[in-house]
């Protein structure tokens, strides 16, 4: 399986920070924020690694992260996003990389305690269709939320102001190569954006869509309270656990 960390965006809910640079380029604690998902993909045994950027600075990943070695890696894959077309629009850039197979997609703001690497084996397992993971929050109208029926998954409601659940989809997605037609087919929200969101109900639609509880904590970075909050995680625990 092959990994995808999203790297774009305009990061316009942390300007002026993002005015000059890339959101995923800010630190977190003692590294820059992009480093965390690389990390947290190689845990699950994920070392094709290819890094969809966009916006500004995106020269800047180029020179921070070169061929990967700081992460032991002998090479790394980087695209351009062109706008900001949203998450399944980044996504999209990836069909040639993901040749067919199945990808795990990571949002570079993304930031968790542990591994995924149980949910990265099941999926495998699975052989087709899509996996999203979950975990409890406080505030679950700032996510993607779904509405559980038991194990399964019935809807998920991208940042709905009266959650179903207090579950937030994170932002770490296994799909299978069909995901680029399901993307095809899809208009852009409110936002102006091609929705990860609209993309997971069409597995859920289809029938195949699974999802794991995370353990440990998850955070993204992409507010200004979310950003202190995971410099303070990682400062505390440390991230990507073993
Ligand atoms: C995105 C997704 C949302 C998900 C979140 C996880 O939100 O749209 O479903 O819960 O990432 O970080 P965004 O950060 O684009 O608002």
């Amino acid at each position: 399986m092959k990994g995808v960390v999203l790297a774009g965006g305009l990061g316009s809910r942390l300007s002026p920070l993002t005015r000059i640079t890339n959101k995923h380029l800010l630190p977190v604690f003692n590294k820059p924020m992009i480093y965390y998902p690389i990390e947290a993909l190689i845990n699950a045994g994920i070392d094709d690694i290819m890094i969809v950027t966009g916006g500004n600075s995106a020269g800047d990943f180029l020179k921070l992260l070169r061929n990967g070695k700081d992460f032991g890696l002998k090479h790394l894959n980087y695209t351009y996003q062109e706008g900001e077309g949203g998450i399944a629009d980044a996504l999209s850039l990836v069909q040639h990389f993901a040749d067919d197979g199945p990808v795990c997609v990571i949002l570079g703001d993304n930031i968790i305690e542990g591994n995924i690497r149980a949910a990265a084996d099941e999926y495998r397992a699975q052989g087709k269709g899509a996996k999203i993971l979950l975990k409890k929050v406080p505030d679950p109208q700032r996510f993607g939320v779904p509405e559980l029926d038991g194990s399964r998954v019935l809807n998920i409601e991208e940042k709905p102001s009266v959650p179903k659940s207090d579950l937030a989809v994170i932002g770490i997605y296994f799909y299978d190569a069909t995901v680029f037609d399901v993307i095809k087919t899809l208009v852009p929200s409110g936002r102006g954006e091609l929705e990860i969101t609209d993309v997971n109900n069409h597995y859920i639609r289809r029938g195949e869509m699974t999802w794991n509880e995370l353990d440990g904590w998850w955070t993204d970075a992409g507010t200004f309270d979310s950003l202190l909050l995971a410099s303070n995680l990682v400062a505390k625990t440390g991230a990507n656990n073993l």
